[in-house]
């Protein structure tokens, strides 16, 4: 029972392989370069090299869940938000339900179903996220939505909160994402879930309940 960790070079990604590994849940990281791989080699995590933008269906072999963590990041224009938050996305859950895997466990973001309200230069990510969710939804792969807000690399904490509506910040730790990640892969009760998530005061175990 393997996990395929899409967006394993990333920094939630790495963290969570970290975890994962250390809690001794078997993993496959995908990368997308050679020079990515010491770094997981080191620490004894199988890597698979592929990439959003071409034929990725080999890294499914063998694996039962898939962790959607990549992104395009804040330094690309929206052709990249394209490619891969949102095209990357989609054919990675098509991928999963033609292959029959048994949860897609995606990172998505907080408020991404608000497109109008984030502000003007976000919203090209903010639909891409959208429709990715809503794909996940609509498909007949089992899932788990994760909707951290604002990133930040605070060391973790393992608190949360899932109630965003009363919370007094808008961010949580890459950290914190990545336990929450590991609580969800390691929770196999949890399905056709989703989960708002920021820093907060509640043990994450009993936050995803
Ligand atoms: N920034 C925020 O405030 C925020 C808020 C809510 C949610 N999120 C979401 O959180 C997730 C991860 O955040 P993060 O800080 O860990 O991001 P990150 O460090 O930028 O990691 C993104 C990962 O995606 C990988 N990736 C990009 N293009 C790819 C492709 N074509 N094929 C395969 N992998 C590809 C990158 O690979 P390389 O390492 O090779 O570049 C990288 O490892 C993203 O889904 C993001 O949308 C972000």
């Amino acid at each position: 029972m393997k996990t395929l960790v899409i967006g394993a070079n990333g920094q939630i990604g790495r963290q969570f392989c970290e975890l994962a590994h250390e809690a001794d849940v078997p993993i496959r990281a995908m990368i997308r370069d050679t020079s990515q791989q010491a770094w997981f080699q080191e620490r004894g995590i199988e890597t698979v090299l592929a990439d959003l933008e071409g034929d990725f269906r080999k890294a499914f072999y063998g694996c039962d869940q898939v962790v959607f963590a990549a992104g395009s990041g804040p330094h690309t224009g929206p052709d990249k938000t394209l490619m891969i938050d949102l095209y990357g996305a989609l054919s990675a859950i098509d991928l999963a339900a033609s292959l029959g895997i048994g949860r897609f466990l995606m990172v998505s973001a907080m408020r991404a179903d608000q497109v109008l309200e984030a502000p003007a230069k976000l919203r090209p990510y903010m639909a891409a996220k959208h429709a990715a969710d809503a794909h996940l939804r609509a498909s007949r792969v089992p899932y788990v939505i994760l909707k951290p807000g604002r990133l930040t690399d605070e060391a973790a904490t393992q608190r949360v909160t899932t109630d965003v509506a009363n919370a007094d910040d808008n961010r949580i730790s890459r950290a914190n994402v990545a336990h929450a990640l590991l609580e969800v892969v390691r929770n196999r009760e949890l399905r056709q879930r989703e989960f708002s998530l920021l820093d907060g005061n509640t043990a994450i175990d009993e936050a995803l309940r």
